[in-house]
């Protein structure tokens, strides 16, 4: 954890807040396997929600001191606060309260609360924390992104935006080029690795770097319609600063709850605004000021919103064209709905693209699952040998054919239980009979969800198969219980489950069909965070033998 680079000179006055920075690495961190088992672990009535009319008061939870709430409870677990959340959910049950310095926070734990938060009552759990992090990325304001603003018409008209070309249906055009894009980035990405490894021999690999690569380009001819060369400087540096963003988004820092600490951080804000200045700067100039769409929203913006006077047909400013891509929709979204602005457009679109993090990371992580697992390799191998014919590499319209191999994300995900980004109640409510306020920042242990023996058998055992449904005389499908929510669920769950999905499947087995990958003994997995260092450990590389395709 990055303790923000102002804080060490003479902070004597501050020691409280100092060794809080040590273990408030809160929010989306820490912990993978080994998971008590406690009187909660008794209750087995998923779904439904328990009887809790006589409950009304306040809720339970560790005790709560001014300036830093409950944080002394995490105290010696710093590394690890789900797996905490989940002990003190032993003591306190599956709903607790725990304010986290000045926010008034409560952890929920088991999936009759967490359905309650994000489905039948989500309405009223729509926000999001108001974290200064999250407002310095967005140049000052979280509304302007996705993921961490509160919900309003904007973010509805944003998400119905997205959703055409985030999930396209199997059928649709949007769908082939998602296939088409796939496979040709991943042609550029396999050349790329064979330019580093040796017929017949094992060579240690930065992997990370080229495949945070190859996703970027897999978003930016998706949404862009254009793309990079790994080689160029430029686009290097963009993908390392969306990579070092990612990173930072999924740390908890002290300032988060203490925002009186604000002073100590500001170097850090300055970072992370300057780096959202200068993925501006490049989208801008490699993509957006090339567009017609962009000249004309320009134009139509300078014209005056209140004049919006145009031919007196009713094809709207673009003559009746559609648009070619994402982008362009958004910038013709522009007419369509004034109460959109540029800024709002330009946010969304480099969200989306910054979407490539999180696909480059899970990749690099499920790779090292499998690097210490090599059944798991071969049997996806077999998979894909099954669908090709060993005659080609895999594409995405083969994933309903190799449920196993979409198995492998799902189980990574699992194992390393990537969180959920915190919610926040927009009103009085309550979770399982308890008062909830306004403001009050829910945490979802999303960490026990996924490694409870009350939900999984050997939770702890890697197995994609736990995802596979196998059937006497049906086709092998993927099976996903209701409570596994990796991508969160009900009206703020992930846009990009698609893209996720589709993108990852076809790196993920074109990598192992011409490799072998083997770990490093720098290799070290972390636990409930799907983020790597932007400098990570090396993986071993050896072509296959024979290898046809
Ligand atoms: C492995 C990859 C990913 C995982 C595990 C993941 C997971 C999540 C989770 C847990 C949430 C929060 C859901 C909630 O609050 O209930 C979320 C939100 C979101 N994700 Fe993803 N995501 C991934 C990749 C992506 C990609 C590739 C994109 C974009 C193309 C994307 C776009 C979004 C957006 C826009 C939101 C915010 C939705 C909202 O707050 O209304 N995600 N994601
Ligand atoms: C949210 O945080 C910002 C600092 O990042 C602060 O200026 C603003 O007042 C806060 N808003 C609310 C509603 O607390
Ligand atoms: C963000 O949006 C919410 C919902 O529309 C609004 O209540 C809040 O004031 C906005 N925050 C800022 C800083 O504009
Ligand atoms: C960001 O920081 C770098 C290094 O400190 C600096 O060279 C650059 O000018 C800054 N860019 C912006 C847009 O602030
Ligand atoms: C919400 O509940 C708090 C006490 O928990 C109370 O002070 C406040 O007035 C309530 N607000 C509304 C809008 O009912
Ligand atoms: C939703 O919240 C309301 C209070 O805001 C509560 O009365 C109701 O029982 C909750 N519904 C469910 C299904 O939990």
């Amino acid at each position: 954890m990055d303790t923000a680079n102002g804080v060490v000179a003479g902070a004597d006055a501050i020691t409280v807040a100092l060794s809080l920075l040590l273990f408030v690495v809160l929010l989306m961190l820490a912990a993978t396997s080994a998971c008590g088992r406690g009187p909660w672990t008794v209750r087995r009535q998923l779904g439904t929600a328990t009887a809790v009319a006589a409950r009304t008061a306040v809720l339970d939870g560790p005790a709560a001191y001014p300036v830093i709430g409950a944080l002394h409870a995490m105290d010696g677990h710093q590394d690890k606060p789900f797996r905490r959340f989940t002990e003190l959910s032993h003591q306190y049950g599956p709903v607790f309260s725990m304010p986290m310095g000045s926010m008034p926070c409560v952890i929920v734990n088991d999936y009759p609360s967490i359905k309650e938060v994000l489905i039948t009552n989500g309405s009223k759990f729509g926000g999001r924390p108001n974290f200064t992090r999250y407002n310095a990325l967005f140049a000052g304001d979280r509304n302007n992104s996705l993921a961490l603003c509160d919900w309003s018409w904007l973010q509805e008209t944003r998400r119905k935006i997205a959703r055409m070309y985030c999930s396209p249906k199997v059928c649709s055009s949007n769908y082939g080029l998602l296939d088409s894009i796939a496979s040709d980035e991943l042609d550029v990405f396999l050349e790329s690795l064979a330019a580093v490894t040796v017929r017949g021999s094992e060579r240690e690999v930065q992997v990370k770097q080229p495949l945070m690569m190859a996703s970027a380009n897999m978003f930016l001819r998706f949404m862009c319609t254009t793309q990079f060369e790994y080689g160029d400087p430029k686009f290097q540096n963009l993908v390392r600063i969306f990579d070092e963003i990612f990173w930072d988004i999924n740390q908890g820092y002290a300032v988060d709850f203490m925002p009186w600490l604000r002073p100590f951080y500001a170097g850090h804000m300055r970072k992370l605004s300057n780096w959202s200045t200068q993925i501006r700067k490049f989208m801008m100039d490699a993509v957006i000021s090339k567009r017609s769409s962009y000249a004309r929203a320009v134009a139509e913006a300078s014209n005056g919103a209140g004049d919006r006077i145009r031919d007196d047909d009713d094809h709207g400013a673009n003559d009746g064209q559609e648009p070619t891509d994402f982008t362009d929709a958004l910038l013709m979204s522009l007419q369509k709905e004034p109460r959109l602005k540029m800024d709002h457009v330009l946010f969304e679109l480099e969200d989306f693209i910054g979407g490539h993090s999180a696909v480059g990371n899970m990749v690099m992580l499920t790779l090292s699952m499998v690097a210490t697992r090599p059944h798991v390799a071969q049997a996806i191998r077999d998979e894909a040998e099954q669908v090709t014919g060993g005659q080609r590499l895999v594409r995405l319209y083969d994933k309903p054919d190799m449920p196993y191999t979409e198995a492998t994300l799902f189980e990574t995900l699992r194992i390393i239980s990537s969180p959920i980004v915190p919610h926040v109640a927009t009103e009085n409510t309550t979770i399982q009979g308890f008062k909830i306020s306004k403001g009050t920042c829910i945490i979802i242990n999303n960490y026990e969800l996924n490694t409870s023996p009350v939900y999984w058998n050997d939770p702890e055992v890697f197995d994609p198969n736990r995802f596979v449904h196998h059937k006497p005389g049906v086709k092998p499908c993927i099976r996903k219980p209701e409570y596994f929510l990796p991508f969160g669920t009900g009206k703020r769950t992930c846009i990009g489950q698609q893209l996720v999905s589709g993108f990852g499947f076809v790196l993920l087995a074109g990598i192992l069909q011409r490799y072998e990958v083997m770990a490093t003994a720098q290799m070290a997995i972390p636990e409930a965070r799907l983020a790597l260092p932007p400098d990570t450990y090396p993986l071993i590389l050896r072509p296959l033998d024979g290898s046809r395709i």
